[in-house]
């Protein structure tokens, strides 16, 4: 069988470390990949091209699939994010980030067992890039919401919920402020969730949501959202299993789809050989389970999560001294000897 080609994009900041060590797993487990590399972010401006490249969108248009690693993007001023054009270019309206316990993880929640996956909406919302001045002092931003997107958003989410054996999935919203909006995304869940009648189907208020996230995730299955609610949410999520370094997540489109970490470029530590790459190796097994390799899939999280079982061998932020290498080859051991304990 030939190799299967991956589009990669290292990314930025402690992007290209973490890339190396997910790669290296990845060909270690067996998997046969042809790593087809993409210029993004930063090192795309350093060369003279856009943060998000034309050859970069169309190349991973033309592959189907791609690795990212995080790109950095300055606020308030500068470039706009690479992730937004890439989204929007390749039309991935779902970001599809699980939040699980993994045991042996320290944490103010690592006595619950939390099982939840959060579906964002991806293309539109208040990130459809529609924000202008009017008058000096005065700024404003479109939020967008279509009927079509919405239809095929929910159809999505539950048709991976019903994939994955999933029993309830509630949609979060503002929509008692943003009457017409979020209004739309209410109309249009309750009438997508009627074909579906398998599941446990309600919708929460986002800030409420927020509140009893932290005062009783594990009641949480399927949770669906609009772009900013979903991008706080998932990052709020991610700190009640572990933190940023543990969560991955996967950008679906009809006919492409781009995994990569919930976090970002973390130039707080880039270049010094710490990083955690856990979030891209489980992005890269959820990319592994979207092209039919379950198995390899399974290896690698299971490898994973031996390791933060048994400790002894994690990145800094867990409460490890080891580096990205050395985790890495930690795994590749666990993955290809699974006595290796
Ligand atoms: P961040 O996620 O990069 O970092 C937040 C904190 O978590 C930092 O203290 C960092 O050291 C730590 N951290 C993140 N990932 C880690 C890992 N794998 N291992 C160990 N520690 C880790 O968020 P921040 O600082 O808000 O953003 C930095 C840059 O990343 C910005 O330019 C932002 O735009 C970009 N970004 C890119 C994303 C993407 O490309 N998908 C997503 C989020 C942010
Ligand atoms: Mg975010």
């Amino acid at each position: 069988m030939s190799n299967m080609r991956i589009a990669i994009l290292p990314g930025d900041g402690i992007g290209p470390e973490i890339m190396a060590a997910t790669l290296r797993v990845i060909e270690a487990i067996g998997f046969q990949g042809d790593w087809v590399y993409f210029d993004a972010g930063l090192a795309a401006l350093e060369k003279g091209l856009p943060p998000m490249p034309k050859e970069t969108i169309e190349g991973v248009r033309e592959i189907g699939v791609a690795l990212k690693g995080p790109t950095t993007t300055p606020s308030g001023t500068g470039h706009v994010s690479a992730n937004v054009a890439l989204r929007k270019a390749l039309d991935l309206f779902a970001n599809v980030r699980p939040a699980k316990t993994i045991p042996g993880v320290a944490g103010p929640y690592s006595n619950k067992e939390i099982d939840l996956i959060i579906v964002r909406e991806n293309t539109e919302g208040l990130y459809s890039g529609f924000e202008y001045q009017p008058h000096p002092d005065v700024a404003q931003a479109i939020k967008v919401i279509t009927r079509p997107n919405c239809k095929r958003l929910f159809q999505y989410t539950f048709d991976m919920a019903r994939r994955q054996g999933r029993k309830r999935v509630t949609l979060v919203h503002k929509a008692n402020i943003m009457k017409l909006t979020d209004g739309m995304m209410l109309e249009e869940f309750y009438n997508e969730a009627a074909n579906w009648s398998e599941f446990q189907v309600d919708d929460v208020i986002v800030d409420n949501c927020c509140m009893q996230l932290v005062t009783r995730p594990e009641k949480f299955d399927v949770l669906v959202t609009e772009n900013l609610y979903g991008d706080i949410v998932s990052d709020l999520a991610a700190g009640l299993v572990g933190g940023l370094g543990l969560a991955p997540g996967a950008n679906i489109g009809a006919t492409c789809a781009v995994f990569e970490a919930v976090h970002g470029s973390a130039p707080d530590i880039a270049g010094q050989g710490i990083a955690n790459p856990i979030a891209l190796m489980l992005s890269a097994a959820m990319m592994l389970r979207h092209l039919g390799c379950a198995d390899q899939a399974d290896t690698m999280r299971d490898a994973i999560l031996e390791a933060c079982r048994h400790g002894g061998c994690l990145t800094r932020d867990l409460g490890g001294c080891a580096s990205t290498d050395e985790f890495a080859s930690h795994i590749v051991d666990l993955a290809t000897t699974p006595s290796a304990v």
